[in-house]
């Protein structure tokens, strides 16, 4: 008692026991609740992982399909919020959007949310994971100046962020399967992460009894930055900035000079010191979609690609162990299909949304502490008033 120890960005810090998460770093490992990853992204859907992550198990055939109703019918977004969506300028960040969105629905719901009954905890639930891909869809749209488009009670839940963001009001929807199975994938590859800088913040928020919107607005908040969720768009606005396979060398020069900021963005992870187990599965979407729609010349890829193999085979991010992650290829894919850069994180929000929340729904369901970090006092000491 009265010793703490001092450990910046919480490197060795772990502050709360979990059941929901595995990663092993050095291995390139990550379990939900005990499954792999690529296993899940391969026989599974992000709903049925959304209800692993909360309720610790598969769901039957039956309860599978009561989960999905309930998300399907809880997706549509409150009018308020709808507004203060319009009362936005056209090229406000859709992640500025979002958090102001989500923040919104503690507006719309405190008065119905308990956070100690088991029952709103999971009407919450249902709330939050079927309301993020209307929301992100009516920020692109808001963007676009384009009028929104209501869920669709007849598709699956990528198809309908598909049709929402890319659909035409009053027109039947025509989503293509590739690309609703691709964004599916990223909405699973993203949904948890453990104890990440937006979960920790979320966990951190929460712990002081907050409305739970209001501590998932504070891990959208916490996602936006490029050394989190953000670098998926910071990997295309990379891309970009090379401009050609010609200037990766100069690129990669920069990136390993220690008197320059730059760094490849992304490339490395705090926890992951070897690839990413994600990223594989990212790559292969990424491959898949690409393929689809005939973009496999694309010259952004090109560049991507070319970045990738000199990544893997040079001394400095061998060495480091900087394997590209899971942003690298999500932002390939992203981008494919048409999403905005500028709005790739709110992708990455959506998926997480349910991680956050299963986080968040841990801590309040059994006893819990405020989180009270401290701090090494580097100031003056005692120090008198001038007369
Ligand atoms: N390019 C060049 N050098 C790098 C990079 C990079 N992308 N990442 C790390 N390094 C170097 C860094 O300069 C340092 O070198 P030295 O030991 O000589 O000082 C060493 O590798 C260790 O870096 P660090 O910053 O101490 O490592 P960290 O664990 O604090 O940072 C990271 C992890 C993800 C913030 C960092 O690798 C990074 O900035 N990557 C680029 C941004 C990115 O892709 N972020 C997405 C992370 S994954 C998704 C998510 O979590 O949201």
């Amino acid at each position: 008692k009265g010793f703490f120890t001092y450990d910046p960005g919480f490197m060795s810090t772990a502050p709360c026991e979990s059941k929901i998460t595995f990663i092993d770093g050095a291995k390139g490992v990550l379990l939900h609740r005990g499954y792999p990853i690529d296993q899940l992204a391969e026989h599974s859907d992000y709903l049925e992982t959304c209800y692993l992550l909360l309720n610790g198990e598969l769901p039957s055939k039956e309860q599978k399909a009561t989960f999905a109703d309930e998300v399907k019918k809880h997706s549509k977004v409150d009018d308020s919020v709808a507004q203060i969506i319009k009362g936005f300028s056209r090229n406000a960040h859709p992640m500025a959007i979002m958090g102001s969105a989500v923040n919104a629905l503690a507006a719309v719901y405190h008065e119905e949310t308990d956070i100690t009954s088991e029952e709103s905890r999971r009407v919450t639930a249902y709330r939050l994971i079927g309301q993020m891909p209307t929301l992100a869809a009516m920020a692109h749209k808001h963007r676009q100046g384009e009028e929104f488009i209501a869920p669709d009670a007849d598709l699956a839940y990528a198809e309908n962020y598909l049709n929402m963001t890319f659909g035409t009001a009053g027109q039947s929807p025509k989503v293509n399967q590739v690309l609703a199975k691709a964004m599916d994938r990223i909405f699973l590859l993203h949904a948890d992460h453990e104890q990440n800088a937006s979960t920790s913040t979320v966990r951190l928020s929460g712990s002081s009894g907050t409305n739970p919107f209001a501590a998932i607005a504070a891990g959208i908040a916490t996602l936006w930055g490029p050394a989190h969720g953000g670098a998926n768009e910071a990997v295309l606005n990379m891309l970009e900035e090379i401009g050609s396979v010609d200037n990766i060398d100069t690129y990669v020069a920069k990136a390993k000079d220690k008197n320059d900021p730059f760094r490849l963005m992304g490339f490395g992870h705090r926890v992951y010191k070897n690839f990413d187990p994600r990223a594989k599965v990212m790559k292969q979407a990424a491959d898949e979609v690409l393929s689809e729609l005939g973009l496999e010349n694309d010259p952004l890829l090109a560049i991507a690609k070319r970045l990738e193999k000199i990544a893997l085979e040079d001394e400095y991010f061998i060495q480091k162990k900087l394997y590209p992650n899971v942003d690298f290829y999500s932002g390939i894919i992203m981008k494919a299909i048409g999403i905005p850069t500028e709005a790739f994180t709110v992708i990455f929000a959506t998926g997480r949304a349910v991680g956050w929340y299963a986080h968040w729904q841990e801590m309040v369901s059994a006893p819990y502490k405020i989180g009270r970090p401290r701090q090494l006092y580097t100031g003056y000491s005692k120090r008198d008033y001038p007369a």
